[in-house]
């Protein structure tokens, strides 16, 4: 098996004039977020308009992987669909990424930046969608095979599915946060998958990445207590090897330093008052 490596990024795809930015755009990077972690019924239901978006560009780009397809081709479509909805895709001009999806291939584990490799039969690709509408950010992630996968790889998407709606399961208000990170690291450890710690769950609303930090993996010191109206992401990654990562040259890239494949499923949830709700669903 190849190591992925980089290859040339096409222009920025412009978005119509129309569609509403972030605030981040053109910018060097986010203004920091001082308000609440829990957020009011009206943002909560934009968010589920914003999520449904972002979880339809994930069904549609997904349709379009293939033997032979490139990344940056998967980002055109995303790119037209989310555009066509009236939404901004997030990640585009995010802290000056080129693209409007991440897409991350075997042993990148996340931030991959669309370009012109060829899918190859066998990979295994995360697609990372986040929507801005009105104000308020829906972010996701899911990962599928390009044609089939060794058993390995297949095992380790569906477990990891499975350990994101534990996480999910895990959520009622009252309870600690660090419970999402213990029942996914106790599913993880049964197959020896390693769980990826530098990059983490976090709060989105208003703000794509709010400061509100969910580790993936067992930490007890994180105290802080589930509220119903917080609105977050759980967002695990797990290795068939060391959870262990290096970034590339593009100060983007994140991948395993033993190059051991990864998956990643992503959902935005909200706290309710009897566990919790799913806000990017199609
Ligand atoms: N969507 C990613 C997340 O789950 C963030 C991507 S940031 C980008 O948090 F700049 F790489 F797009
Ligand atoms: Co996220
Ligand atoms: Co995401």
């Amino acid at each position: 098996m190849s190591r992925i490596k980089p290859y040339p990024v096409s222009p920025v795809r412009p978005v119509p004039a129309a569609i509403a930015r972030p605030e981040y755009v053109g910018r060097p990077g986010p203004r920091p977020y001082h308000g609440s972690p829990v957020q009011t019924p009206e943002t909560i239901e934009k968010m589920r308009q914003a999520g449904r978006i972002a979880a339809q560009a994930i069904a549609e780009t997904a349709r379009h992987i293939a033997p032979g397809v490139t990344t940056d081709q998967l980002d055109a479509v995303a790119h037209e669909f989310i555009c066509d909805h009236g939404a901004y895709p997030s990640c585009l001009g995010y802290r000056g990424f080129p693209k409007s999806i991440c897409t991350s291939v075997n042993e990148v584990i996340c931030h991959g930046i669309p370009d012109a490799r060829p899918l190859e039969s066998g990979d295994l690709v995360k697609i990372d969608i986040t929507c801005f509408k009105d104000g308020v950010h829906g972010d996701n992630c899911a990962s599928f095979g390009c044609g089939p996968l060794d058993q390995a790889s297949a095992d380790l998407m569906a477990r990891t599915k499975e350990a994101m709606e534990r996480g999910i399961r895990a959520v009622r208000p009252g309870r600690q946060i660090s419970v999402i990170g213990r029942v996914i690291s106790a599913y993880a450890a049964r197959f020896g998958y390693g769980v990826v710690r530098d990059y983490t769950g976090h709060g989105v609303h208003t703000a794509f990445h709010s400061g509100f930090i969910v580790l993936h993996h067992d930490e007890p010191s994180l105290t802080t207590v589930l509220e119903p109206g917080m609105t977050f992401t759980i967002e695990p990654m797990l290795t068939l090897g060391d959870y262990r990562s290096h970034v590339w040259d593009d100060d983007w890239t994140v991948v395993t330093n033993d190059f051991s494949r990864c998956a990643q499923f992503e959902q935005t949830l909200v706290v309710t008052e009897s566990g919790s709700e799913i806000l990017t669903q199609p």
